[in-house]
């Protein structure tokens, strides 16, 4: 078999070039690093903080990536081939590796748990402190009717002793599957129809009311979080403070998580990841990057460049969106970055503002972009062929965005910044691709004529293109039921 390193200009096409979103992200490293606009220090008192995560550790790996003259794929990557180094060189070794051919690191935030999403895990890890100082006893989610998030909080909690609800979109799956059965298991899940959904902070409070009864109280999280700057962050061990009076009295305190964790409080524990990766034996603090991460509501990307602009790093963070247009990313980014900035008193100055105006992420349209959720032909077997070709389980709906993102800018980047792939996790999304299904209309019509089991048959061999969320699709009303 004959392999070549990936040769930097034949990959990336003009027309790929050009999904790059015209409005360039504009905060170019050095500037950041000039402005440090909060430096080692103010990151330190931040972090300076209880932790869910016992370690902010994560294991790292390289990836290479070859064309191979004869090889003729199926799936997006024809014939590219990956190859995975579990042991790469960091620190001062990465400097070692001339980075004269494409490849990009994997930060393996998947492998944190195996039910809690890696993105999640971070959001939580300060989060779950806040809530536990705060003596909450339920808390009150929402998400889609496969949410990563709904599933991570509802295992957290129950780790911790906490009682979660989870308001889940659409009507209830004839068979849980992936984070929907996770979400079930763990907390408990209602759906809500959509109609109500749309309005979530009025579905969220009213949800609460009825959670806490007339003798409890609730609370958003980001008054929690805002709370904690004010008073005395606690660093008491979590176990001092699971018998709190709390129980034993039955009075409930119930606290509101914003759909995806979309909370300033969950930048925390992603700044303390960028803390992590920035040390010298690992990334370094001089070395250029680009950090690729797959993006939903947008908050992780968020967390990473303001990590990366308070450090002074020349880190650039490049967001694929996937569920949102560049408009609703970049007022999400605003928001999150005020509502951070004004929780932490941090001194602002006119060029930091014009700096966080400008933007810290560059979003970016996916390779093929889609309405959220769609899975096109052959990015299965795309997941298969990287799975097989590194061990490494990517999920066509979040994970391959950023995969095929760190592809191509591998290839780009020969030479250049190195190119940091974040893996959010997402592998339990795979076992949920079983509630969808491909042309709806055709499938639907078939199995109310022939009978379920053409739509198991469907499902088994997973040849589909156009996927729909199970919610959408009225199979509760499938024959036989
Ligand atoms: C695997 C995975 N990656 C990324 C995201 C999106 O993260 P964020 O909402 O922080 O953009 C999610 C959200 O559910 C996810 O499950």
């Amino acid at each position: 078999m004959k392999l070549e390193f990936v040769n930097k200009q034949s990959f990336v096409s003009a027309a790929l070039r050009k999904e790059f979103h015209s409005r360039k992200f504009s905060t170019t490293p050095q500037v950041a690093n000039k402005l440090n606009i909060g430096g080692e220090e103010f990151v330190s008192k931040l972090l300076d903080r209880r932790w869910a995560l016992v370690s902010p550790d994560t294991k790292i790996h390289q990836i290479k990536v070859f064309q191979h003259v004869k090889l003729e794929q199926a799936g997006y990557f024809g014939n590219i081939l990956f190859r995975n180094n579990p042991n790469p060189l960091l620190g001062d070794g990465m400097l070692e590796n001339s980075n004269d051919h494409a490849s990009f690191y994997v930060v393996r935030d998947d492998l944190l748990h195996p039910l809690v999403n890696g993105n999640k895990a971070r959001k939580l890890d300060g989060l779950l402190p806040l809530l536990e100082d705060n003596s909450v006893t339920d808390v009150v989610t929402c998400g889609g009717c496969q949410s990563a998030h709904a599933a991570a909080v509802a295992v957290s909690c129950a780790e911790r002793g906490l009682t979660s609800h989870l308001l889940l979109r659409g009507e209830q799956p004839e068979t849980a599957t992936g984070y929907g059965l996770i979400s079930m298991l763990y907390g408990n899940a209602t759906y809500v129809p959509r109609a109500l959904y749309a309005k979530r902070d009025t579905m969220l409070a009213s949800h609460a009311e009825f959670i806490a009864e007339s003798s409890g109280s609730v609370v958003w999280l980001s008054d929690l979080f805002e709370a904690s700057f004010m008073n005395h962050v606690s660093k008491k061990p979590i176990s001092v403070q699971t018998d709190a009076p709390r129980l034993s009295e039955n009075i409930k305190k119930v606290s509101i998580i914003n759909e995806g964790a979309g909370d300033a409080a969950g930048l925390l524990g992603v700044i303390r990841l960028v803390h992590y990766l920035s040390q010298h034996h690992i990334f370094g603090k001089d070395q250029a990057l680009n950090i690729v991460v797959d993006s939903g509501t947008g908050t992780t990307a968020v967390g990473l460049g303001i990590a990366a602009l308070c450090l002074g790093l020349p880190w650039e963070v490049t967001a694929v969106m996937l569920a949102d247009t560049f408009d609703g990313y970049r007022n999400l980014e605003q928001r999150l970055v005020t509502e951070f900035l004004s929780c932490c008193a941090f001194p602002l100055s006119p060029e930091v503002v014009n700096k966080l105006n400008d933007g810290i992420v560059h979003w970016l349209e996916r390779r093929h972009p889609r309405k959220f959720g769609n899975v096109l032909k052959g990015e299965v077997d795309t997941c298969q062929q990287i799975a097989q070709q590194t061990g490494i389980l990517v999920d066509p709906i979040y994970t391959l965005a950023a995969w095929e993102q760190s592809t191509i800018l591998s290839r780009e980047e020969v030479g250049g910044a190195k190119i940091v792939m974040l893996h959010t996790g997402g592998t339990l999304g795979m076992f949920g691709l079983a509630q969808r299904s491909s042309i709806p209309g055709i499938w639907y019509m078939l199995t109310i004529l022939l009978g379920k089991d053409i739509y198991k048959y469907k499902c088994s061999t997973e040849k589909v293109f156009v996927m729909v969320e199970w919610d959408a699709w009225p199979l509760a009303r499938l024959p036989g039921k």
